[in-house]
């Protein structure tokens, strides 16, 4: 299983990275604008040495965490030129998140060849999947939620891509992004999906259930009420 903190806030780094759970980071130029941060390598640079700080890793995790920034540009060489920029500031964490349009698909084939490592983003169809897989770049992300706003089941389709992974042996991992509830994580993990990046308020309620929070305040009342029992008898 491998989490990660859709997000640019650093708050919310220091909110759920020291959890443990996360393997990593995803932001893009829209996280950034949310975070009122510049979208620039400076300020990617250091937002990802804040994360750092933060960061506690799952135990059974033994690369490096990841961080993933997406690179902008205008035209296919400045989309290169700002992937291999992002990608120099740590090489083994860095992932390059490129949009799988056909220019993009160029970028991402040119990265990849400069060992870069790559997220093709921005999917919206398990057609996708076969480009993602064809390349052989590490991850590549359907964007469920927004699939689901364009009148697609954003569920099936990320299925599809994990069927396509998983009976073509493929290295690529399905990174299913823009959730937006934890009950479809539950139902894709049943089906053998297990990334997944997600946004501070859905983190908030994976971490929350009402009905554990009484259980565990149920304890602490029997606790309190015990050791009090027992200093009035002692
Ligand atoms: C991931 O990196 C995506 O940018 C993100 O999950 C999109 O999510 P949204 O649809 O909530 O903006």
């Amino acid at each position: 299983m491998r989490l990660f903190l859709d997000t640019a806030d650093v708050e919310q780094y220091k909110n759920f990275l020291g959890l443990g759970v996360f393997h990593g980071v995803t932001t893009n130029p829209t996280t950034l604008q949310d975070a009122k941060e510049p979208c620039t390598v400076e300020s990617l640079d250091h937002i990802h040495r804040l994360a750092k700080k933060y960061w506690k890793r799952p135990p059974h995790f033994n690369r490096h965490e990841e961080f993933m920034c997406q690179t902008w540009g205008g035209t296919e060489d400045e989309l290169y030129k700002t992937g291999v920029a992002l990608s120099k500031l740590d090489r083994s964490r860095m992932v390059v998140k490129v949009p799988a349009t056909k220019k993009g698909i160029s970028v991402a084939r040119r990265l990849h060849q400069s060992d870069v490592r790559v997220c093709l983003t921005g999917c919206y169809s398990a057609k996708q999947a076969l480009l993602a897989a064809s390349l052989g770049v590490e991850y590549v992300a359907p964007y469920l939620g927004r699939m689901t706003d364009k009148g697609k089941d954003g569920l099936e389709e990320c299925i599809k891509m994990q069927e396509i992974m998983e009976s073509l042996e493929c290295e690529t991992r399905v990174l299913v992004a823009s959730v937006r509830n934890p009950d479809d994580m539950v139902e894709l993990a049943r089906r053998g999906v297990n990334t997944f990046t997600f946004c501070p308020e859905v983190a908030e309620q994976l971490f929350s259930d009402p009905l554990t929070e009484d259980a565990a305040a149920e304890f602490e009342a029997a606790v309190k009420d015990t050791s009090e029992r027992v200093a009035v008898t002692s």
